[in-house]
């Protein structure tokens, strides 16, 4: 549990009534109550207010706030307020403010903007936090701590820069490392004194876009910089610790967020939260992949849903309301993927600056009678009736999704093979080909353990970090199924080429050797055409992107190309190691192979889904103290259907019995518990 102290689904949001005035602050609580609202993020952005100058803080108005709040029966996620510095400070001390990407130093201005290996930033930021830590230690109102915001961004400063080379000596040892590293030969580019390095952007190695002309010293800096933030957070976290060794530790994390590579974060989060923003059309196995990626960053903990909008974003191009139901019915979804938390961004509209159309529980017009709030509301009675039933409920996968930051920071910095190839998009297809079957999966790390798993799937691991070739094999030996992909195996940690063949330290285990990597406009099509006999992949189907020209090496070939000059290399292989299978697939398939190829896997390996059930139903399925309960949500706008079988499930919504074909309604969300009597 995150903190016993409140034993629910905890319910609530960013709360700024420090922006407001003072005659609207009862009525906030009064709504809160109304809505089943229970815990508030507080402070999230109060640098300035709280410390005036350098050497004034005044906490009273947050006294102030954290005691009206608890007395209504209302808790505070405690924010450190770090995530935008003050102006005074901008003034006085400079060195906060980053030198961006075109090499230009910032004024004072907007948010998340302090450069990380700034002095003053982490004097004051550490400072602030020892001091809310020490001033609200043992208030019982306090649930969770909040440090900063959002971290990311990169800053290119002279700090940074000498931040940098204290961070290459501490990698590499000599400079004659990082010469050999980064292959600096290349281009004439050998380093003799470390004052030579300087940070990659636009005035060095980089142009805007993640495009590169030395990979190794840009894969280093995003390391560095993804580090440098996590120093600050790190210190806020270390301070805080310092006063209160009881209450968890958290900062906001943002999904597939580009700029930090989150698992590396994660061992330093108490619990894991995150903020959700899907736009109207992000497909919604897309927000279940993200769900799942946030519970897998520390090994399927459960996790708070820190933010979400109640209806509406202000920074979309095009800020479509959440139609009716969708809020409760996407709120579930992080409900059944992981989240023990359902919160908001924001519980009241501002009244100026950027946010104040922003979607919120309380909206400009001040009362409840809003479609919003009412949804709010039911869906908070509905939270405060589940109780604690599925706190810290666990999610079983029996198939894992590696995903790895740094590898998608060399495939972005990649110079070729294509501009077109995304890593994320590539994930996701398989993802939601898993999704679509109603098959569980958990998102990995590449340090995570395999030895639950009867399935992994690395899509375009073009990195394989130092061990990891060994581990895969292990498990493929042991009998796992390994997948991996076009454009895997191809380079180490430092983006050097593994020599003598791709996919280099895979290839023993694939049994294959891809000789040459196409690449056509994602429009131009070949096919995979399937050879042999398989139950559930029969004919023709379609691939684009890349084009690996392999060739077998002991390998089953299951496929091959239908067309151009390669036409009849194989495009999809299945090679025995061990007692295990691992399977390559060298172009990007269509949506119909991949789901004819789930169900291939997962026969073989025996792999069910969580029940059967047509499009645009969503299942995934948490279990606690050996109870599963299954999440059905609906996403079509019309009723649809699923089948228990022989079944018998009780809603625990509802309290109904079900079994057998169930009809649930548009947008419709039931959570089945097996507890039932005559339950097989
Ligand atoms: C982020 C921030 C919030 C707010 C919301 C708006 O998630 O953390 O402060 O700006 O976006 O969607
Ligand atoms: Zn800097």
């Amino acid at each position: 549990m995150i903190n016993e102290k409140l034993a629910k689904i905890w319910y609530g949001g960013d709360y700024n009534p420090e922006q407001w005035d003072q005659s609207a602050w009862d009525e906030d609580v009064r709504m809160f109550k109304l809505a089943g609202i229970d815990v508030a993020t507080l402070n999230v952005f109060s640098w300035s207010l709280n410390q005036p100058d350098e050497h004034t803080y005044n906490f009273e108005w947050l006294d102030q706030t954290i005691d009206r709040l608890y007395q209504n029966g209302i808790y505070t996620c405690l924010a450190t307020s770090t995530g935008a510095h003050p102006a005074w400070m901008a003034s006085k001390y400079p060195d906060v403010l980053r030198v961006d990407f075109q090499g230009r130093k910032r004024k004072f201005g907007a948010r998340h903007n302090s450069c990380p290996n700034s002095p003053t930033y982490r004097k004051y930021s550490e400072r602030i936090a020892a001091k809310l830590a020490e001033r609200y230690q043992d208030h019982p109102a306090v649930l969770v701590w909040h440090v900063s915001n959002e971290y990311g961004g990169y800053c290119y400063c002279d700090h940074c820069a000498e931040g940098f080379r204290e961070w290459l000596r501490e990698r590499y040892g000599t400079l004659e490392k990082v010469n050999i590293s980064w292959n600096t030969r290349f281009w004439g580019h050998t380093f003799y004194d470390w004052s030579e390095i300087v940070p990659p952007n636009e005035l060095s190695e980089e142009q805007p876009g993640d495009v590169s002309f030395f990979q190794g010293i840009s894969l280093d800096y995003r390391r560095f910089m993804s580090d440098s933030l996590l120093d600050c957070y790190k210190l806020e976290y270390d301070a805080i610790k310092q006063h209160d060794k009881n209450t968890p530790i958290t900062t906001n994390l943002m999904g597939t967020f580009l700029d930090l590579d989150y698992f590396k974060w994660a061992k330093h989060l108490d619990v894991v939260s995150w903020d959700n923003y899907p736009r109207i059309d992000t497909p919604v196995s897309f927000t279940a992949m993200t769900h799942d990626l946030m519970r897998g960053l520390r090994s399927g903990q459960p996790f708070m849903l820190m933010e979400q909008t109640p209806s509406q974003q202000n920074w979309q191009a095009y800020n479509s309301l959440k139609r009716p139901g969708v809020m409760r019915l996407w709120s579930y979804q992080a409900i059944a993927r992981g989240a023990d938390t359902v919160m908001f961004f924001q519980l009241r509209r501002s009244v100026g600056a950027t946010e104040k159309y922003h979607g919120a529980v309380i909206e400009h017009v001040g009362h409840e009678r809003t479609r919003v709030f009412k949804e709010t509301a039911e869906l908070g009675k509905e939270l405060s009736e589940l109780s604690d039933q599925l706190l810290d409920a666990r999610v079983n996968a029996k198939v894992a999704i590696v995903y790895d930051w740094e590898n998608r920071w060399a495939i972005n910095l990649s110079s070729g093979p294509s501009a077109a190839l995304d890593y994320v998009t590539e994930v996701h297809k398989y993802y939601d080909a898993f999704y679509q079957a109603n098959i569980q999966v958990d998102m990995i790390s590449v340090e995570e353990d395999l030895s639950n798993y009867d399935a992994v799937i690395a899509p375009v691991l073009y990195m394989v970090k130092q061990g990891y070739a060994k581990k895969l094999e292990e498990f493929v030996k042991n009998g796992g199924t390994f997948v991996t992909t076009f454009f895997s195996g191809i380079v180490n940690e430092n983006d050097l080429v593994t020599l003598g063949g791709y996919p280099g330290e895979l290839r023993n285990m694939l049994g294959i050797w891809s000789e040459e990597i196409d690449a056509l406009n994602p429009d131009s099509k070949n096919q995979i055409v399937i050879k042999g006999q398989h139950a559930n992949l029969t004919g023709e189907y379609e691939c684009n992107l890349l084009f690996d020209l392999i060739h077998s090496e002991g390998a089953e070939v299951v496929a091959e190309y239908g067309d151009d000059f390669y036409q009849g290399m194989p495009v999809v292989t299945r090679n025995k190691f061990g007692k295990g299978n691992s399977w390559y697939i060298a172009s990007s398939p269509d949506q119909a192979f991949l789901e004819g190829f789930v169900s291939e896997l997962c026969s073989e390996k025996d792999i069910k889904p969580n029940v059967k059930a047509g499009t645009g139903i969503e299942t995934s399925e948490r279990v606690k103290n050996g109870k599963p309960y299954l999440f059905v949500m609906n996403h079509n706008d019309i009723k649809s259907e699923f089948d228990l079988e022989e079944k018998v499930r009780e809603d625990l919504l509802t309290g109904e019995t079900k079994s057998g074909k169930v009809l649930i309604g548009a947008k419709g969300v039931m959570i089945l518990g097996y507890e039932q009597v005559g339950d097989l």
